[in-house]
């Protein structure tokens, strides 16, 4: 099923979770005479202990292909980065210590990273500035801080070791914990858990859900169990009994075939908790706008390098690098070929190298997590007076005299691009 459908739907569909777990949480409240189900586990705990000194970042997240990051941005004195998901910090760290006086700005919509982050600038101070937020809200945390634009941006998606390796977080399928699965952990109340996805949605959105994000073939199946069990025993809060409900869905021998990327064994329950995280964070879409995002944030020829850890991030990248709608469907090379004609004035991103790159075999060795990482990089272009399409440029050499208040309203009136031009004519 192409993507285009479902994803436009299943971004809706978000919204309309937020009702039905309302209608949800009050049947629960009258059933079982609790809370709103927002209990202890889902409070955000203070991760950091006030006197304990920063943990070494390799301990909480490993971070993976350092060197060729660093050796595209090759970092200088003084510029400035962000880096859009800070983690437990290894990138940026790296980067800091590249060249004297650089800054970096480091995002993340996790507290805990937030909080790792906070410590960390203590030891480097107005070198390295924390924001706290979603890739959706990095424009404006900057223009707060009055950064309009900057050298390089690293994404580096997915989910940091630590969010995996803490029980509480509920995205772990090996230790048992609270279904939850959201990377903001508390800080946004109103978004759903993934104990609200699977206990409030029904049989034809699950199913689109794992087929969509976990590309589980057992999809329809599974999310047949999810609603029988439902009905007739209990609604779902821990990640053990929603792993054990889907392991009854697959044969013994699947159970045995099953295998991850890294070719290990890999639990009936993977692709469902995939498909269940990459929802509660809508990660996908959260991808596309950050790309869309460093774009507008990115000096003229400033650097953008984004890490992948799955096909669907990846091809996410892939599109919004070449400018085309994530959701598109598939497009015939003669069909890419006239629109990358068409559109050359208005191309945003100058790809580096046409395939993406993959981490080295001694990585490999030391973070099996490498194996599954992508590279792709790219350098902004069409900024400021390089972005004028070709047919204002031909009124700007013939009206080469006029007034920038003329170039201005005919601007307007074409309704292109007004902003940037009176920026380039400014600069
Ligand atoms: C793979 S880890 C980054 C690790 C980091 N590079 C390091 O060296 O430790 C991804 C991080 O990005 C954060 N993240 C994922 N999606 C995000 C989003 N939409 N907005 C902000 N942060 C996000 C996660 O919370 C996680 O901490």
């Amino acid at each position: 099923m192409a993507m285009r459908h479902w994803t436009g739907r299943l971004t809706s569909l978000r919204q309309v979770i937020l009702h039905k777990q309302e209608s949800y949480l009050v049947k629960k409240r009258f059933l079982h005479g609790r809370g709103s189900g927002r209990g202890k586990s889902r409070d955000t705990p203070n991760l950091i202990m006030e006197d304990k000194p920063v943990v070494d970042a390799h301990s909480l997240h490993k971070p993976v292909m350092v060197e060729e990051v660093l050796s595209f941005f090759a970092p200088q004195a003084n510029q400035v980065y962000i880096d859009m998901t800070f983690g437990g910090g290894g990138h940026t760290q790296a980067l800091m210590k590249c060249a004297p006086g650089i800054t970096v700005y480091g995002l993340d919509r996790d507290p805990f990273a937030h909080q790792i982050a906070q410590k960390l600038s203590l030891h480097h101070k107005g070198q390295l500035c924390p924001l706290l937020g979603k890739f959706s809200e990095v424009k404006d945390l900057l223009s707060q801080r009055e950064v309009s634009m900057v050298d390089g941006i690293l994404i580096d998606a997915g989910c940091s070791s630590f969010q995996f390796d803490s029980p509480e977080r509920g995205f772990a399928l090996s230790q048992d914990g609270p279904l939850d699965m959201r990377m903001d952990a508390n800080r946004i109340p109103s978004q759903p858990t993934a104990a609200d996805v699977v206990n409030s949605l029904d049989h034809v959105t699950l199913t689109q859900i794992l087929r969509t994000y976990g590309e589980e073939s057992n999809a329809k199946k599974i999310a047949q169990a999810i609603i029988d069990y439902r009905t007739n025993f209990n609604t779902f809060s821990s990640t053990s009994e929603l792993a054990t409900v889907i392991a009854c869905c697959h044969t013994h021998r699947d159970a045995k075939s099953n295998r991850d990327k890294l070719g290990r064994h890999a639990h009936t329950a993977t692709k469902t908790f995939q498909a269940l995280r990459i929802f509660v964070n809508n990660e996908l879409n959260e991808l596309a706008v950050a790309v869309e995002a460093a774009w507008d944030l990115m000096r003229p020829g400033g650097k953008l390098a984004v890490l992948t850890f799955h096909s669907l991030e990846d091809r996410v990248v892939k599109r919004s690098l070449q400018g085309r709608h994530v959701a598109e469907r598939g497009t015939s090379l003669r069909q890419k070929r006239v629109e990358s004609h068409k559109d050359n004035g208005a191309q945003k991103w100058e790809v580096v190298k046409r395939n993406e790159l993959c981490a080295d075999d001694e990585e490999i060795n030391m973070n099996p997590r490498a194996r599954s990482a992508k590279l792709r990089t790219a350098i902004a272009v069409n900024k400021f007076s390089s972005c004028i399409s070709s047919d204002i440029q031909q009124i700007l050499q013939k009206e080469g005299g006029q007034s920038q208040t003329y170039v201005q309203s005919t601007l307007h009136t074409r309704a292109l691009l007004g902003e940037v031009l009176l920026l380039s004519l400014s600069n």
